[in-house]
């Protein structure tokens, strides 16, 4: 197979890559390791960011957002006793939609499919080659065990935390940082309408614990449990009495209403960068190239954002041999993701206990201060909001 750009990973990196090339009328491949079903099924990420929402939009991605998602002013911060409501638009003139990351997936694969668009699931063996010319290529065997190779001109990894594309980057030349957390999140999916308007991010002492939604029937919560945990330790009992107790039935009559939960699973949490983003024409995007713990719901907001910025580059530099965007693009790319780096490290520092009653205090000081003081709530909404797409 021939191509101008060989994509590996359908996930919302790679499939929003193909549509904005699309646009600029640059061909491309993509290929994914898993079935169509699989990737569609995946629960995964809840918030989109201003600039996500103006992204999907500008590009025709929208008509779902708009007549589906649920725009939010700001969330709920509180810890024992106390709920205080951050206003986004009243603090920085910018809201933030609940739209789950599986209508994401779904509204880019049904614009794939319209469009026609080559994506080649259940492959596996994915290599690359001839990463230092302008020739580079894709292998794979396909799902009828057939040796596979795309030739393309550039490749972008858009293969998530355990792709392959990411160490194709020879040892010499990357750098990488990681941090691996002490706890992981018990995610949870019920068919429930939610108990709040918006979402609640609640330090309490036995844990962390956060009451999202993605509808006005079904609810998505999230609780602190040790690294290690296994579902079957949490029975539905258990996990409602946790949520009631850490979202706090204390706070003025306030009451959780629970339900059929359809989904339960652990997410170990890390925040990882690996730089340059770019190695001759591999280009890294997404959660090939940096990770982040889920607190401020940053991971899917950051893989749009790189592509934003790529898709352009790759136009210039294919159709009017301009290497400008393409060689600024690691950079570029990486201030914001250290931004976002830093934000979702301190709302998971701020808001996970641990057992040193030193750090309780620290958190308590930061959330009062954060929710009492206008530059301290700025701070937070001016990031969870999002910052502009290349900064
Ligand atoms: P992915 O969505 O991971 O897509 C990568 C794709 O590449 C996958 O489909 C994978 O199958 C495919 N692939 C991998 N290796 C190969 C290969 N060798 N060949 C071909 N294809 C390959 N973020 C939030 O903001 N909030 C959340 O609540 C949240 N929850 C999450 C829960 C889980 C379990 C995970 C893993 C992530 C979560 N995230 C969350 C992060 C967010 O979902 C990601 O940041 C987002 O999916 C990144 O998109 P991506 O396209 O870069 O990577
Ligand atoms: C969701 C996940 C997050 O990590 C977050 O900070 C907010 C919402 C969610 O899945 O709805």
């Amino acid at each position: 197979m021939r191509t101008e750009v060989a994509i590996i990973g359908a996930g919302p990196a790679g499939l929003l890559l193909a549509h904005l090339l699309a646009q600029d009328g640059v061909e491309s491949i993509v290929v994914e390791t898993r079935t169509q079903e699989y990737v569609a099924a995946r629960i995964r990420a809840g918030i989109l960011e201003h600039s996500s929402v103006e992204l999907l939009r500008s590009v025709g991605l929208g008509a779902n957002i708009d007549a589906h998602g649920d725009e939010h002013r700001g969330i709920y911060l509180q810890w024992p006793h106390e709920r205080h409501h951050l206003d986004f638009v009243d603090l920085v003139g910018r809201s933030v939609w609940v739209y789950g990351q599986t209508q994401v997936q779904a509204d880019l694969v049904a614009a794939s499919e319209a469009a026609g668009r080559h994506v080649v699931y259940g492959v596996s063996d994915t290599a690359v080659h001839d990463l230092d010319t302008d020739r580079p290529s894709v292998t794979f065997t396909d799902a009828d065990g057939v040796q596979q190779r795309i030739e393309a001109e550039v490749v972008v990894g858009c293969d998530g935390s355990f792709g392959v594309s990411r160490s194709a980057v020879p040892e010499t030349v990357r750098e990488t940082w990681e941090r691996v957390y002490p706890y992981s999140w018990l995610g949870i999916l019920a068919d429930v309408p939610p108990s709040t308007d918006e979402l609640i991010y609640a330090w309490h002492p036995d844990g962390f614990a956060l009451h999202s939604m993605r509808s006005d029937t079904v609810s998505r919560f999230y609780l602190q449990v040790p690294n290690g945990t296994d579902v079957t330790e949490w029975s539905d009992d258990r996990i409602w009495d946790g949520l009631a107790t850490r979202l706090g039935h204390d706070q003025d009559g306030w009451q959780l209403t629970p339900g059929p939960i359809t989904d339960r699973s652990v997410l170990p949490m890390r925040s990882f960068v690996q730089q340059p983003m770019r190695h001759g024409r591999l280009f890294l995007a997404g959660d090939a190239g940096h990770i982040v713990p889920p607190t401020g719901a940053k991971g899917l907001n950051l893989a749009i954002a790189d592509v934003a910025l790529l898709a352009p580059a790759l136009s210039a530099l294919l159709r009017k041999r301009e290497s400008g965007l393409a060689d600024a693009y690691s950079d570029t790319a990486l201030r914001r993701v250290w931004r976002c780096e830093h934000f979702s490290w301190w709302m998971t520092s701020m808001l996970h206990t641990s057992d040193d009653p030193f750090d309780a205090q620290l958190q308590l000081s930061q959330l009062r201060w954060v929710t009492s003081s206008s530059a301290g709530a700025s701070g937070l909404a001016e990031n969870y909001a999002g910052l502009a797409i290349g900064f």
